[in-house]
């Protein structure tokens, strides 16, 4: 047998066993390293270090878009920033859910400043819609939180021909974000996106693969690719826009009991009954960043339980990966047809 065959044969073999070792590795380091500070108890033990005057400033005048503000962490952050005197958008798909939860907000805040902007994240056309209709509006957007996101077992395509988890979590976020910087320039110097993210992107590097075609779909993967992707692109937008008054910072609410965990991983929500963090909780972080003073934040970071978290676990070998960021992001411009 000669050297060629012999490496071929070797490097065959060898492979598959690393991915199958290294994926292994990441998922139980990531569901330890989360069952210890993901859950309620994570949250009760790390708040101990928190300032409560954190959460006491008040942002009247500033104007906060929250996507997917009808439910779970975006209800709650939409209700956080409200009571702070802010303005808020919420930008859900469905009328009568977002008008549902607008009043909720409303009568519990007493802020009336609160608005529903309808838009279906999952189209780019949609988001299109709404960002030309919003515009006109010219008004300056302090904060935008990217909240919205799913997790779809299912391979699902949406009418525009995308797989639906990244249809909302990365190309949706993508293009709401670009087509908001022109108003999110108008309040610089200190206006800031906030991206919901996961804690679930430790388990994926980031890939050019965005849609999963080149193996057998899994929902929960596809799940921790995306965030993975967020995490990089927020790296990526505070590096286009540094010193151009745009705070970009990415975050992990922790696992809270929302409508979207019970629904998506039943199994994990009853498994973790009573365990699992309020939305309250989850949002916690979501308002913390947009309430502090922003020279006591890093853009391009990653934070979880008001304070900057590493990006990647260790030995996870998801690193090196965040080199492809530049390549997925022409991807993404092409996919959302930008010119910016
Ligand atoms: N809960 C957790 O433990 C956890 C952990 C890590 C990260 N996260 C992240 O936190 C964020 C909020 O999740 P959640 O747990 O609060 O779930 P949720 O209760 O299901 O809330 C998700 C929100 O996103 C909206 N949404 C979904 N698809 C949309 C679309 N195509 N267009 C517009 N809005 C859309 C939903 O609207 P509908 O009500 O109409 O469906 C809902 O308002 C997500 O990005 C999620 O990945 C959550």
């Amino acid at each position: 047998m000669g050297n060629a065959t012999l490496h071929f044969q070797i490097h065959i073999s060898i492979k598959p066993f690393t991915m199958f070792l290294l994926k292994t590795w990441r998922s139980t380091a990531f569901s330890v390293y989360g069952y210890l500070n993901f859950t309620k108890s994570g949250f009760m033990e790390h708040s101990k270090k928190f300032k409560s005057e954190d959460m006491q400033t008040h942002i009247e005048g500033k104007n906060c878009i929250v996507t997917g503000a009808n439910s779970g962490i975006g209800y709650a952050t939409a209700q956080g920033l409200a009571s702070r005197g802010a303005t808020v958008y919420m930008v859900c798909r469905n009328k009568e859910r977002g008008e549902a939860a607008l009043s909720k907000i409303q009568s519990m805040t007493g802020n009336q400043n609160v608005y529903l902007e309808v838009c279906d994240l999952s189209s780019v056309s949609e988001i299109k819609s709404f960002a030309s209709r919003f515009s006109s509006k010219d008004v300056p957007v302090h904060v935008l939180v990217n909240n919205a996101g799913l997790l779809e077992h299912n391979l699902i395509k949406t009418s525009e021909g995308f797989e639906l988890n990244f249809a909302v979590n990365v190309l949706g976020t993508y293009a709401i974000t670009e087509l908001m910087l022109p108003l999110l320039k108008k309040a610089a110097p200190d206006a800031r996106v906030i991206t919901v993210s996961s804690g679930g992107m430790y388990t994926a590097p980031l890939t050019k693969d965005l849609q999963f075609n080149n193996s057998k779909f899994d929902g929960v993967e596809q799940y921790g690719r995306n965030k993975r992707v967020q995490v990089a692109l927020t790296e990526k937008w505070a590096e286009m826009y540094k010193n151009k008054g745009i705070g970009f910072y990415s975050m992990h609410p922790g696992w809270a009991e929302t409508p979207g965990v019970a629904k998506s991983l039943p199994g994990f929500s009853k498994a973790l009954s009573g365990k699992l963090r309020t939305s309250e909780e989850g949002a916690d972080t979501v308002i913390w960043l947009a309430l502090q003073p922003k020279e006591k934040l890093v853009s391009g970071a990653f934070y979880f339980d008001r304070a900057e978290a590493p990006k990647h676990l260790l030995f996870a070998a998801t690193s090196g990966s965040h080199a492809l960021i530049d390549s997925i992001v022409d991807n993404l411009r092409s996919f959302s047809s930008l010119t910016s």
